[in-house]
């Protein structure tokens, strides 16, 4: 499929950009499949260590779903943009690689549901987040109602989804829902040295580490513990920890064969 809808920047430190401006980066069905496309191909590619995903133009990262999309779909249609929702943000999360959110403006709705399917979210300070499908009587249908409560806790995330308000940056972080936020100029580098850091370390222990990670958002602690035994037996078990280890013995820094 011919991407229309994304830029996608190929590299070791791989940038998409939602690119509707005009319609404040709304997502449709074409660009949430563009976007599983994408995923697909870093997935396969050991090359690419890191994603960025941010949006076109100065005004929105996403400003949600689209509205004048979902006005034309039957009910039908409108489950099935749900379904594919949520398979595009589950492996989104599940991507062997960071995937770092440059929030530059509105991330509403669906958008913020994309920030939060990240491992971290940066933000300029011009950004706003809030998730105001209740005025459209809708509720988040792209994972907003289980991610957002698991991010901010319950009393905040309630506020949010039941009076649709939108919260700015500074309170976003002061929140615990973003990492870190900077001026407009600054967004892409700050994302960048963000991945960088994290694509310097092996990539098996990255790996490793976001799946326990995820586990400890979507499984029993009792689960989630086994698992980090089961990873941490995955890390011992390779060449680059054999490395990692002899290299802080040796004062030296390690060489990773991501092995
Ligand atoms: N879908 C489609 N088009 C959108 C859009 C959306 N989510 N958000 C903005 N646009 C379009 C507007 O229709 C407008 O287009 P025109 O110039 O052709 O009229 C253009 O983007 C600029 O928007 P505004 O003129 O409204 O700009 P503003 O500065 O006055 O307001 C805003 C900005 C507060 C973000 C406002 O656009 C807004 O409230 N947008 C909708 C946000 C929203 O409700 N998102 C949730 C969608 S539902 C969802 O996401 C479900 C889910 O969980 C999967």
């Amino acid at each position: 499929m011919e991407l229309t809808n994304l830029i996608f920047e190929k590299a070791p430190i791989a940038l998409v950009t939602v690119n509707r401006p005009k319609a404040l980066n709304a997502l449709n069905v074409r660009v949430v499949e563009e976007l599983a496309q994408v995923l697909r191909d870093v997935r396969h590619d050991p090359a690419v260590r890191a994603m960025i995903i941010t949006g076109a133009g100065d005004r929105a990262f996403v400003a949600g779903a689209d509205i004048a999309a979902m006005t034309e779909m039957s009910t039908v249609e409108g489950l099935e943009f749900c379904r594919l929702g949520h398979r595009v943000m589950q492996s989104m999360e599940e991507l062997p690689i960071p995937i770092i959110a440059a929030v530059n403006g509105f991330a509403l709705g669906g958008g913020l549901e994309l920030a939060m399917a990240c491992d971290m979210i940066v933000a300029s300070d011009k950004a706003r987040f809030g998730q105001p499908e209740i005025n459209l009587a809708l509720i988040p249908g792209f994972g907003g109602t289980q991610r957002l409560p698991r991010r901010i806790g319950h009393p905040r995330a309630r506020q949010l989804i039941l009076t649709g308000d939108m919260i700015d940056a500074r309170t976003a972080l002061e929140w615990g829902l973003i990492n870190q936020v900077v001026a407009p100029d600054q967004l892409l580098p700050a994302a960048r040295q963000l991945a960088e850091k994290i694509a310097s370390k092996s990539p098996i222990t990255v790996r490793e580490a976001k799946a326990a990670l995820i586990a400890a958002a979507t499984m029993t602690e009792d689960a989630g513990l086994k698992l980090e035994q089961q990873a941490f037996g995955v890390c011992f078990a390779s060449a680059d920890r054999v490395e990692g280890t002899r290299a802080f013995v040796e004062k030296r820094d390690p060489k990773w064969q991501g092995k």
